[in-house]
């Protein structure tokens, strides 16, 4: 015991460095190891800290020693399959596929709330929470090795109250314990495994630990609870305090000097600093730009379609023949050419996997997101519109229609994610990852000659997609071994000249055929079928610019479906309150976050583009109203939109959403949808005398136009926004002067002329 204080008073020098403001961090501190074992290294601040960016509102210096952490040692993953359930806990009621996973380990977890709450402090217990989703590879290591570990399960069950969340349920409870971690360890990902005193503040932890490292972690918290607690909760209040108080000095929105500026100076110091940050952030990418493969960076590449979005906007406000304008468009489509033709693209039934592991695009990391493939599928059409290039368009059509085959529940919503990991045909059933997407040689010639293709089309067939005898995947990339044999298909010939031989066509079209009937024979990676609002929203938004692009009304139909789903199945209309999360017909209990409705504020406005049914324009000012109400960041709250729920007491201190990671920040799409909703619910300008004054606080009683500004105006003064919010930048494009000139006029806020409700535009969507 004296031995283990001792170690353990060590490991308390492990000091943690967060970001002073305005201070620059120079890349090397932070040298972020790729393969982490942790799922998601997009969605962590370290990727963007590694391209040498400025921080600028973090916090001082501080130290949250972490108790007991230190780099947590490796172990070999897998290990047997569970047969009838031993166990059953309390997550078997719940409507996650993902906390559902952990119903029968025997772990006695609980759900977050209240009742989990009560018992940490009736027992006076620390709170072990774990936080996953239910595609996340490293998420599902960590419980084959500890959570159905006898050893861990006593120890947590006798010491600790242990909670699951899912991060794609509770994405608020994530942000906030994840800005924690990343501000610790400077790193972040999933599983997230952080330890709370029962009041829910956060005093240490880390993300993926093997067995006998957590083990040893859970006796070293439980010791410090027991015989440190004055330092185990004054680290907790420090770290409340910590972002409490970051929030509570963020910047207000205005310029600085605002109120003595004409409406002229505003405007010209809005532009300035918006062609800075665009000539930054476009500086940025054009110097990472992969000319040969396209992607950004050197190593792992994932689609950013925020990044993509961006330089779309750039091309589309750029005179025809700017040099800019044009590197941004070649950017673009090299980047969606890149990705097409790459193993990231699933070249036999559509759609994209979620991040190549290497910058070919070759190998990639398996599971399917759904918000990946609605988010390219808007990419591809308006670089196809801009280019007419056709192999964008047919990635368009494979994308829509995996969409609609695979990923859509009968009620008309989406599902959320298909697995990386799968039954392997050939390893006598073990899970492994890609087993469901990739091909040894023989199985490809075999599938081929059964759809009756001769020798030469196969060998054709097999060269254009690289299929090797022993598999096109270098050991290097195949850490696990888990690909060894196994091509990964990926075009050797790009897309667009395959488009432009028709034989190859043909022998492509008919091997692809001959391949999805063969794969329907092998067993499918598990589906997350939860429906969340948000990634439903963004789906809605790619299919209804897909359908009106390229005059496909199956697609645009889909998109009213599933807006039909969310407004009669996930939306309280007296309350004109959403929910986040449907789970098999059955409503959470989650209520929507600024994500959901921002979301779905842009799949709406889409959809009344494509269809100029004016109920989808009506519901979406419903919401956007909502969102401002529930979720716009009030004086202290931080920048942007909340993360979090205000009202939610099981929140220790908000987080509000500016980062366009893989998914775009609510932010960000809020700030585009605004600028939509003010030109097409035409706040029309009005002169008046009791103009309020423009820095009042209560930015969510403006009109469209004037929040979106207040917004902008806060997001270009914040250093960082060029790196971190691409999509915001994009939404810049729509800042013209129509909208600022509505949005100048302060008079008609006063009066209330402009646009609120419902009136004069006609009845919410209806079904026919
Ligand atoms: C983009 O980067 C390339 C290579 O670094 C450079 O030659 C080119 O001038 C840049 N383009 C623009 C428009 O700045």
């Amino acid at each position: 015991m004296k031995q283990r204080s001792c170690c353990f008073a060590l490991r308390l020098v492990l000091f943690v460095h967060l970001v002073v403001r305005s201070h620059r961090v120079s890349s090397s501190t932070f040298v972020h190891t790729v393969h982490s074992k942790s799922c998601d290294p997009s969605e962590s601040y370290f990727m963007i800290l590694n391209r040498q960016l400025r921080r600028s509102y973090l916090v001082q210096r501080t130290s949250f020693p972490l108790f007991g952490m230190s780099k947590s040692s490796s172990s070999s993953p897998k290990s047997s399959s569970t047969s009838s359930p031993r166990y059953t806990n309390r997550l078997v009621h719940e409507k996650s596929l993902y906390l559902q996973q952990h119903a029968h380990n025997p772990v006695d977890w609980w759900p977050w709330g209240e009742a989990a709450f009560s018992r940490a402090k009736t027992l006076d217990r620390p709170i072990m929470l774990s936080v996953g989703y239910a595609t996340c590879h490293w998420c599902h290591v960590m419980e084959h090795e500890s959570f159905e570990s006898i050893r861990i399960a006593r120890l947590l069950n006798d010491h600790f109250v242990p909670i699951k969340v899912d991060r794609e349920e509770r994405p608020d409870v994530d942000s906030v314990y994840m800005s924690f971690i990343q501000a610790a360890t400077g790193r972040g990902g999933w599983p997230m495994t952080v330890f709370l005193t029962p009041d829910r503040k956060p005093f240490t932890g880390g993300t993926y630990f093997s067995e006998p490292r957590l083990a040893a972690i859970l006796e070293k918290v439980q010791d410090a609870w027991s015989s440190k607690r004055e330092e185990v909760e004054a680290q907790g209040e420090r770290v409340v305090g910590t972002f409490r108080g970051k929030l509570a000095g963020g910047a207000g929105g205005c310029i600085p000097g605002f109120e003595s500026m004409t409406e002229t100076e505003v405007e010209s110091r809005v532009r300035e600093l918006r062609s800075e940050a665009c000539e930054t952030a476009f500086q940025q990418l054009n110097g990472t730009y992969d000319e040969t493969r396209g992607g950004f960076g050197r190593s792992l590449k994932f689609p950013r379609p925020s990044e993509l979005n961006f330089l779309l906007s750039l091309h589309a406000s750029s005179a025809p023949g700017d040099a800019r304008g044009e590197r941004a468009l070649e950017m673009v489509v090299g980047t969606l050419r890149g990705m097409a033709d790459g193993g990231i693209h699933d070249h036999v039934g559509g759609g994209f996997h979620r991040y190549s592991t290497d910058p070919d695009w070759h190998v990639p990391h398996f599971e399917k997101m759904l918000y990946d493939s609605a988010q390219l599928l808007a990419c591809y059409t308006r670089a196809w519109q801009l280019t007419g290039e056709e192999a964008l368009a047919h990635v368009v059509r494979a994308t829509a229609d995996y969409l609609l085959r695979d990923m859509r529940d009968a009620r008309g919503g989406f599902y959320s994610a298909e697995d990386a990991d799968s039954a392997s045909p050939v390893q006598g059933g073990a899970k492994k990852e890609g087993a469901f997407y990739v091909w040894s040689k023989e199985e490809v010639e075999l599938a081929l000659t059964g759809a009756g293709m001769c020798e030469e089309e196969r060998m054709r067939f097999c060269a254009l997609l690289n299929v090797v005898q022993g598999g096109n995947v270098q050991a290097a990339a195949d850490t696990h071994g888990e690909l060894r044999g196994q091509n990964v298909l990926h075009l050797q010939v790009p897309l667009g000249t395959v488009l432009g031989t028709p034989a190859d066509v043909n022998i492509l079209e008919r091997g692809r055929a001959a391949l999805l009937a063969a794969r329907d024979g092998r067993e499918r990676p598990v589906r997350d079928e939860k429906v969340l609002a948000s990634w439903t929203g963004l789906t809605i938004s790619g299919l209804a610019t897909a359908g009106r692009a390229l005059r496909c009304p199956a697609y645009v139909k889909a998109a009213e479906d599933a807006a039909f789903f969310l407004l009669t199945r996930m939306y309280e209309k007296e309350k004109g309150e959403l929910r986040r999360c449907a789970f098999h017909g059955e409503l959470s209990s989650v209520m929507g976050l600024a994500d959901d409705y921002a979301y779905l504020v842009r799949g709406l406005l889409d959809l009344y583009e494509a269809t100029a049914e004016t109920g989808y324009l009506v519901w979406a000012v419903t919401l956007q109203e909502k969102m401002d109400d529930l979720f716009l960041c009030r004086a202290g709250e931080g920048r942007g939109y909340l993360s979090v729920s205000r009202e939610d007491a099981s929140i220790a201190y908000p987080v509000s959403s500016t980062y366009d990671g893989a998914e775009p920040s609510a932010t960000s799409v809020a700030v585009s949808n605004l600028l939509r909703l003010s030109t097409l619910t035409e706040q029309k300008p009005r002169g008046g005398e009791d103009r309020p004054s423009r820095e009042q606080s209560d930015a969510g009683n403006l009109p469209f136009a004037s929040r979106a500004e207040r917004l902008i105006q806060t997001a270009l003064q914040a250093p960082e926004t060029p790196y971190e919010a691409p999509e915001l930048l994009a939404a810049l494009e729509l800042y013209g002067p129509g909208v600022m000139q509505a949005a100048q006029d302060t008079g008609c806020r006063a009066h209330g002329l402009y646009y609120r409700g419902a009136g004069g535009l006609g009845n919410p969507p209806s079904h026919g």
